[in-house]
């Protein structure tokens, strides 16, 4: 199929996910599209254990869109008291005012059209639009991304690349069940330290494991964070290898860092799987040579 990395690839993710993924969590009860819209608005900067008390109470006093639309927003605010980043409760009270006024009280089922709400990125559509509506695209969290990135041993991959990436993995016939999978496994297996490769249903697979460092790959976002200061040396003419190992160097050429201040090296860079591409994105994905 096209696009398709390989077709193991995602029944192992969600053999995983149906056997040990977490099923009792209040949201997955009744999946509709505004519910979890709400658990991922909250989920965003959140963890699940101190998410799951708020969604409940937010749901018993918001039970609908339109219960929402209709609040004050002194009282959305009260809700969400202690959960911090407010401008989430204020968007996802805008939203709703919106898609209530404008779109027929219906959240629109395709990810694009959901971007266009105040407040959803392309995480948060891309989590409503293959959860609530099985639209076959990405949905990646941190713990998404570094799976991703340990099986593809990208120590720091460009989102765009990512992206990409997870959109030619994610499951056609169950994108939302593939994508919570990928971040539950972030989560749980494939932590930033010491993680659990002995038990982690896609080991065989992953390059990062086979190069013998997958920590490393955590340690790089830890150490780097977003920002790209400090990985140009204009004496040495070289860039801080970000690989294996933080301290070895390497030239231009290899530095797997995009977005240095130098232009990123566009060459065509191997993924494995018998793919290669950009790597700052799949625009020229081809399979094989
Ligand atoms: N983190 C954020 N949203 C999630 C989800 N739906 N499943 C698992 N982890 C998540």
């Amino acid at each position: 199929m096209s696009g398709r990395i390989d077709t193991g690839f995602s029944g192992r993710v969600l053999a995983w996910y149906a056997a040990h993924g977490r099923k009792d969590l209040p949201w997955q009860s009744d999946p509709t599209a505004y519910r979890v819209w709400v658990s991922e608005v909250m989920l965003q900067q959140t963890r699940v254990e101190t998410v799951i008390p708020y969604y409940k109470e937010w749901v018993a006093r918001f039970p609908s869109l339109e219960v929402l639309a209709m609040a004050d927003e002194e009282e959305v605010l009260r809700a969400w008291q202690g959960l911090g980043y407010y401008s989430r409760a204020r968007n996802l009270h805008g939203a709703a005012r919106v898609v209530r006024d404008r779109l027929g009280g219906e959240l629109p089922p395709s990810s694009t059209a959901l971007r266009a709400l105040p407040g959803v990125g392309e995480y948060t559509a891309g989590a409503v639009a293959s959860i609530a509506f099985g639209e076959a695209v990405p949905a990646v969290d941190g713990n998404a991304r570094r799976v991703l990135s340990r099986l593809f041993d990208l120590p720091v991959p460009a989102r765009r690349l990512i992206r990409d990436l997870a959109g030619t993995l994610v499951d056609r016939d169950r994108p939302g069940d593939f994508n919570q999978a990928l971040m539950e496994l972030g989560a749980t297996i494939c932590a930033p330290r010491s993680p659990r490769c002995e038990v982690c249903p896609i080991a065989a697979r992953c390059r990062a494991r086979e190069d013998g460092d997958p920590e490393a790959i955590g340690a790089a976002f830890r150490q780097l964070g977003m920002s790209c200061r400090g990985c140009h040396d204009n004496k040495a003419d070289t860039f801080r290898h970000y690989g294996h190992s933080s301290t070895s160097q390497t030239t231009m050429e290899n530095c797997q860092r995009v977005s240095c201040i130098r232009p990123p090296v566009r060459r065509p860079v191997d993924f494995g799987y018998g793919y290669r591409g950009c790597m700052d994105g799949l625009a020229k994905l081809s399979k094989g040579g």
